[in-house]
């Protein structure tokens, strides 16, 4: 199977595009709903946290984990990497979103200067400079941390006017760094879900970025590239999801996510 984590429900934006292009394949998604946000969080925390969800989904059967979580991968990805699986699951793989999207990010849109809005550890990482630097050093970026848009939307509070009073004060808050952001980046798996509330509150020639196409086609192309894990895949179409919270609440919100209803089943992670 394949894995996605997420501290919440954010990941299922990714899943979603992915089912979209690879259908086939049985997916185990976990949200670590309890624990959510984990963007105020210290890096120690988001490593034990992240660690342990991954744990949890290698334990269910899965060959390969998508941190579908920017904070996690921002903070997390390199030592879960270079530490957790060489001495735990040597033959297991974890990747990261932020990478995959720094990758593409010039040749998907002719930015010049990037807005990324993220949570304040992926922000404070600076990870989206040092990756987009690899391979556009021309590009100009500028992050932004929104702290208070996760715990809002994981409340389920998407019509809430208190979160388009925040949305559009950190999007001043970005445009006062600079006047000419041409492209956002949604460095944010949650905020997939209000990407028409962002696109209203900023200029029309200003291109938002979300990753879930990004990601998949990414996902996509590596698992082509690597048959000796694609081949141990199941590949049956089966669909699981789990939640560290109360699992009739996290169902009832998930559809908003995935675009169709699905039921989360309960699970502990420590
Ligand atoms: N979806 C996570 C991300 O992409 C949210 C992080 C959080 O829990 O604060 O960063």
């Amino acid at each position: 199977m394949l894995g996605f984590f997420d501290s919440g429900l954010g990941g299922l934006t990714i899943l979603k595009e992915v089912e979209k292009i690879m259908p086939e394949y049985s997916y185990v998604y976990l949200g670590d709903n309890a624990r959510a946000p984990y963007g105020p969080h210290g890096e120690e925390m988001i490593y034990n946290f992240t660690k342990e969800g991954v744990a949890e989904l290698f334990g269910r059967g899965t060959e390969l984990v998508v941190l579908a979580c920017n904070t996690s991968s921002a903070v997390a990805l390199k030592k879960i990497q270079q530490e957790f699986l060489p001495k735990e699951f040597p033959d297991k793989r974890v990747l990261g979103i932020i990478i995959p999207t720094a990758e593409e990010i010039g040749n998907t849109s002719s930015a010049e200067e990037i807005g990324v809005l993220g949570t304040e550890a992926t922000i404070n990482s600076k990870v989206y400079e040092k990756e987009i630097e690899k391979h556009f050093p021309e590009l100009k970026i500028h992050g932004q941390s929104c702290p208070l848009l996760v715990p809002i939307i994981e409340a389920g509070e998407t019509e809430w006017e208190g979160l388009e009073s925040a949305t559009k004060k950190y999007l001043v808050e970005l445009f006062k760094k600079s006047e000419k952001v041409d492209s956002i980046i949604l460095g944010c798996t949650h905020y997939g879900i209000i990407e028409d509330l962002i696109a209203k509150n900023i200029p029309a020639n200003v291109k938002i970025i979300s990753q879930g196409k990004i990601i998949a086609e990414k996902l996509k192309n590596y698992l082509s590239r690597h048959p000796e894990i694609d081949g141990k895949i199941e590949k049956n179409g089966k669909r699981i999801f789990l939640t560290t919270e109360n699992s009739d609440r996290i169902s009832k919100l998930a559809g908003l996510f995935l675009g169709k209803a699905v039921n989360f089943e309960k699970t502990r992670l420590d």
